[in-house]
């Protein structure tokens, strides 16, 4: 893995940022000390999966409509791979509906079976937590998703909630996956639209830019949360990849904080967050009070509400591969 990266699972600021209601005046950033990090894996090992486990149950929650989404697609009896898992909420979501018939239902098991797998040990310890109390069909894998030697044609499904933009070949990765896709089977997955469609986002960031000058400027295309914003260029790398017909549809959840649940997503996820451990007291006091009011557009009485606006993305291999 190489390269300077945001890794954050909700996207951040870009130069087309500039509209909703927290966009006003604020440059486009990303983390110097993310950018200095040493790439995906050293920040999905680092501060980013520490702050993604520790921010799990309110994420999970917020995007529970994705992973529902994800496994509507699956049957009972499906291999099912589910990429950039973290913590594993989609996993058992799949490992659910792939093993329907399973174990507690008083049927014979469908034989049915969810593998996830991601890149940070630390999300994969908690998956592995996650499953032991679920008791369900499925099982996790600490490997780089683009170049793992996944079994060829084992999986009947591919799906991913947020984990499959941090790429840095993409056309190689999304290949590898095809590779591990049957004949006839299918990809599917849920991306982040632009950030100007997506502001509470990059609320944060934009606020901050000028208390923070180690916020650097994001590059729009790097791999990170919007790598998949722009449908033609998902389009293009999925048809490079060897996938086929391929769909992109648009999908709006709507989704909300409650005040506590906010403070926890400003000091544990994204660039901003990653950088308060360091700052001196007086430094992170004005941090937080500035990017606390960029969230109070967002407020409808005791809770904070935005549209998470997403791409539903689905493709499938040529059935003669
Ligand atoms: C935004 S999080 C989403 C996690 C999970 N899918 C969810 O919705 O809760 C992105 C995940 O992708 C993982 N990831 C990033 N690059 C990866 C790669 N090359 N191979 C496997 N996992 C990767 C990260 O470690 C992280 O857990």
């Amino acid at each position: 893995m190489s390269g300077a990266r945001e890794a954050d699972g909700g996207p951040a600021a870009d130069e087309s940022a500039a509209a909703g209601p927290a966009a006003a005046g604020g440059a486009a950033v990303v983390s110097g000390a993310a950018a200095a990090s040493g790439g995906q894996e050293a920040m999905w090992n680092g501060a980013a999966g520490r702050g993604w486990v520790a921010a799990q149950e309110l994420l999970d929650r917020m995007y529970q409509p994705f992973a529902d989404l994800l496994a509507s697609g699956i049957a009972g009896g499906d291999q099912v791979l589910d990429v950039g898992c973290g913590a594993g909420a989609t996993t058992l979501a799949a490992a659910r509906r792939a093993g329907a018939g399973g174990p507690g239902s008083g049927d014979p098991g469908s034989g049915g079976h969810c593998v996830g797998v991601d890149i940070s040990e630390l999300m994969v310890a908690a998956a592995r937590a996650h499953v032991r109390q679920a008791g369900m069909p499925a099982e996790f894998v600490r490997a780089d998703a683009a170049s793992h030697p996944f079994p060829s044609g084992g999986f009947d499904v591919v799906i991913s909630r947020f984990g499959v933009m941090f790429f840095d070949d993409p056309v190689a990765a999304f290949t590898n996956l095809r590779r591990a896709t049957r004949g006839g089977g299918t990809l599917r997955f849920v991306s982040w639209r632009s950030p100007a469609e997506n502001p509470l986002f990059t609320a944060a960031e934009r606020a901050a830019a000028t208390l923070l000058p180690s916020l650097a400027r994001r590059d729009p295309n790097a791999p990170g949360p919007f790598s998949l914003a722009r449908q033609d260029h998902t389009e293009r790398l999925l048809a490079d990849s060897g996938w086929a017909h391929v769909e992109i549809t648009p999908v709006d959840e709507p989704c909300s904080m409650s005040g506590p649940e906010l403070e926890q997503y400003i000091t544990l996820v994204g660039p901003v967050s990653r950088l308060l451990p360091d700052l001196d007291e007086a430094t992170r006091s004005k941090v937080l009070e500035t990017v606390r009011a960029a969230f109070e557009p967002f407020r409808q009485g005791d809770r904070f509400h935005y549209t998470a606006a997403c791409w539903d993305v689905h493709a499938a291999t040529p059935t003669t591969p």
